[in-house]
């Protein structure tokens, strides 16, 4: 597998299903139930066209973008993802390393294998953490201080996962989901063990690691001392999903974090009205990528609505279905300030390690230079609605 022969992020998702026995890769890929908004979320972005303008000097191009006063070398950074090392051991790691040296925002997941303060000695400037908040609000308020402490830009709380979804692949592969929680337990069953033996590049990394479900690094100092993976998997079970969330909670969250802090799930403008009420700084946009409600609207979608509720009161950020370059900069014409993704830099990260997820950014950054160029826009401040065309002709200007 030559991970410089993928040209598109189409190629490295192939290469990952290659690398990766089904119980794996099914996990990236799944939504839920029917995987109808797994559809959505794609199809959302080919409803619209640019409009290219010509005859603009576009000798110079600059993709760079300014997010909670710090400047990234492109609009885009990559969205929170759990469980990583079933696809890649220290892939977290590596998210952290390429985010780093392309200088965009890295979003450490609720569920990483690796630990917020690992993740920031190697990219202090690019790291942002999630929180799925505990019951517990002491391990809350620790891990928030833990983030602060690692001098983290921003703080990002999910919350669209108030139940776990209906996975129904890895219901079929066997993953044990204890009291419907949110984290799912790897256990191996014959037929799957049978079929991820073809695949040895992945069962020489799961042996290496000790198999079983992989680490929820920043969980375990919570868990009684000494806890296995299995262990620690199992203490977080008991307290998540945390789904008394409310508010108040992010009331609190708000006064310990100092710096930007992210409500990640928003769908609603109501909600996001609500979120500048509370003092949140931005919300992501998202519907975690078709994994939690079928029947949720593409993020993209809501995304008009929701600008046109909050003006320039709060940051927006939008993930759920992005895989060209061109679709980042058609959620910044109709409102986004800033993208991210989830499973194009996981596919890199199965396909290819650290090189793999430089290459799925490097495909990002290139597509987003070239479709600058050819619909005459030379600053990402430029973009607008006037980019896209209207499908009623009349409303092109
Ligand atoms: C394998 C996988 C694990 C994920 N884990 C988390 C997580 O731990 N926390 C979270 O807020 N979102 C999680 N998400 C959702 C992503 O943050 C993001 O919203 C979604 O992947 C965006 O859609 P995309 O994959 O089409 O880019 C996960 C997504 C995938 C594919």
């Amino acid at each position: 597998m030559n991970i410089n022969k993928a040209i598109n992020i189409e190629d490295l998702h192939r290469m990952a299903k290659r690398r990766l026995p089904k119980i794996a890769f099914d996990f990236i890929e799944g939504g839920l139930e029917d995987e109808r908004g797994l559809e959505r979320n794609t199809s959302a972005f080919h409803k619209y066209q640019l409009l290219p303008r010509y005859l603009v000097d576009v000798s110079r191009r600059d993709q760079s973008k300014a997010v909670f006063g710090q400047t990234f070398s492109s609009p885009f950074g990559i969205s929170p993802t759990g469980g990583t090392s079933l696809f890649r051991d220290h892939a977290d790691l590596m998210l952290a390393e390429a985010a780093r040296d392309a200088n965009i925002p890295y979003i450490m997941s609720g569920a990483s294998s690796e630990t917020i303060e690992a993740a920031a000695r190697i990219a202090p400037k690019n790291h942002w953490y999630q929180l799925y908040s505990a019951r517990d609000p002491q391990i809350n308020a620790d891990l928030i201080r833990r983030a602060a402490d690692a001098g983290l830009g921003a703080f990002v709380l999910t919350v669209d996962t108030p139940v776990g979804g209906k996975r129904e692949r890895n219901i079929r592969n066997g993953f044990a989901n204890i009291r419907g929680g949110l984290f799912q337990a790897l256990s191996l069953k014959p037929s799957i063990l049978a079929e991820a033996l073809t695949h040895p590049g992945w069962i020489l990394e799961y042996l290496k690691r000790g198999g079983g479900t992989p680490m929820l690094g920043n969980w375990q100092p919570y868990a009684p001392a000494g806890a296995s993976a299995e262990q620690v998997y199992k203490f977080v079970s008991s307290v998540r999903p945390f789904n008394a969330q409310t508010w108040r909670d992010v009331e609190t969250y708000r006064k310990l974090f100092p710096r930007a802090l992210v409500i990640k799930g928003i769908m609603s403008p109501a909600d996001a009205l609500r979120a500048i009420d509370v003092g949140c700084d931005g919300i992501l946009v998202s519907n975690h990528g078709g994994r939690q409600l079928d029947q949720a609207p593409a993020s993209l979608d809501v995304l008009p609505a929701i600008r046109a509720a909050v003006g320039d009161r709060l940051t927006l950020l939008l993930d759920s279905g992005i895989r060209r370059g061109a679709d980042i900069l058609i959620a910044l014409c109709l409102g986004a300030d800033f993208c991210f993704m989830g499973r194009p830099t996981l596919y890199g990260a199965a396909a290819g390690g650290l090189p793999g997820v430089k290459k799925a950014i490097d495909i990002f950054v290139n597509e987003i230079d070239l479709v600058m160029g050819q619909i005459g826009c030379p600053s990402l401040s430029e973009l607008g609605p006037d980019f896209l065309w209207q499908p009623d002709w009349q409303r092109n200007r």
